[in-house]
């Protein structure tokens, strides 16, 4: 049976991050004896590489990655590749073009990637680009940087190349003006987003990551969410395994939740357990005051090739690769 106070005790023992979590460890009355290993893992879940796994149902964007995969590439390409099928999707209202905008009617994006050396690279409130991911790569592979935004990053990516293209299609824009019309309230609307979040394992057993979004529909001009912070919206090392975010990015972000889930598993964890406490410390410390609760969802691989997924709400859906199948699977939820 799963007792928090022997997860944290234990994720302490290997995870520098958890401090806070030592701290009510040793003021606690703990058990004698071994802690409980952190094993409940995703019944669905087997280890073998190499594989794949992306936040929704994306099945076309895993096959991208997985046939890299196969013709030797290594997992930063395989994810590079499998996310851009997802951001030119006109019909995927999230990512890309087509990606819902922000409420003066600007698409925005986000995307971040992590290589099997720990080397990350990031783009913010991006506009006119098509394929973020790949400005995000090269951020990575040719500046000292880790992250750049705005309008430095459109100027970074037209020096490399990219063109300005319009992303808001019509669809998206139509969408937009009847939420003008039907929602004059100044909340950010919680429920229409989602993110492609990637990982993936290569033959040579290499672990990487990518987060591509348009972030939050009609969010406040300027708003950035955890898609494009690393150990936010993404996390990747090759020693332990890798996790990626999906959902409301603010909770993500007051958690660190990716960083956090591959310390949990630094520690012992298994891939389902670790997720599943990172939406538990969402769901315990970050929920208070919202009208209903929002969508946030982990999916994390451990070396082995091992999966785990949790999610906040019912409704969270994964696509994983490994093997010969390449398959959409329903994820378990905290709030029942
Ligand atoms: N998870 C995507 C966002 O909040 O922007």
């Amino acid at each position: 049976m799963f007792k928090r106070r022997n997860f944290l005790k234990k994720s302490f023992l290997g995870a520098i991050a958890l401090s806070t979590a030592a701290t009510a460890c040793q003021s606690e009355d703990t058990p004698s004896g071994e802690p409980e290993p952190l094993n409940n893992s995703n019944p669905n879940s087997i280890a073998g590489t190499p594989v794949v796994i992306a936040t929704w149902p994306h099945e076309p964007a895993t096959a991208e990655a997985m046939r890299v995969i196969t013709e030797s590439g290594r997992a930063v390409e395989a994810v590079e590749s499998g996310v851009k099928v997802v951001e030119a999707d006109p019909d995927d209202t999230s990512v890309g073009y087509g990606g819902l905008p922000d409420r003066s009617g600007v698409v925005t994006l986000d995307a971040c990637i992590m290589d099997e050396t720990g080397n990350a690279g990031s783009v913010t409130y991006l506009q006119n680009i098509l394929h973020p991911i790949s400005v995000a790569r090269l951020v990575m592979d040719e500046t000292p940087h880790v992250m750049l935004s705005g309008a430095g990053a459109l100027a970074f990516a037209k020096s490399k190349g990219f063109e300005e293209t319009n992303l808001l299609t019509e669809g998206s824009k139509a969408a937009y003006e009847k939420w003008l019309a039907d929602h004059q309230d100044p909340a950010v609307d919680e429920d229409q987003h989602d993110t492609i979040g990637m990982l993936a394992i290569d033959r040579q057993g290499n672990i990487s990551g990518a987060c591509t979004t348009s972030g939050a529909a009609y969010k406040l001009p300027g708003r950035v969410g955890d898609s494009p912070i690393i150990g936010a919206g993404l996390f990747v090392d090759n020693e332990v395994g890798a996790a990626t975010a999906t959902g409301l990015g603010e909770l993500v972000m007051k958690t660190l939740g990716s960083f956090l889930v591959v310390e949990l598993m630094r520690g012992g964890a298994s891939p389902q357990a670790a997720c599943e406490e990172a939406v538990r410390r969402i769901s315990e410390k970050h929920l208070a005051g919202m009208s209903s609760p929002p969508q946030v969802g982990f999916i994390a691989i451990n070396k082995k090739g091992e999966h785990g997924a949790y999610s906040l709400t019912k409704g969270f859906r994964y696509t994983i690769y490994q093997g010969d199948a390449n398959k959409v699977l329903d994820s378990e939820f905290e709030l029942k």
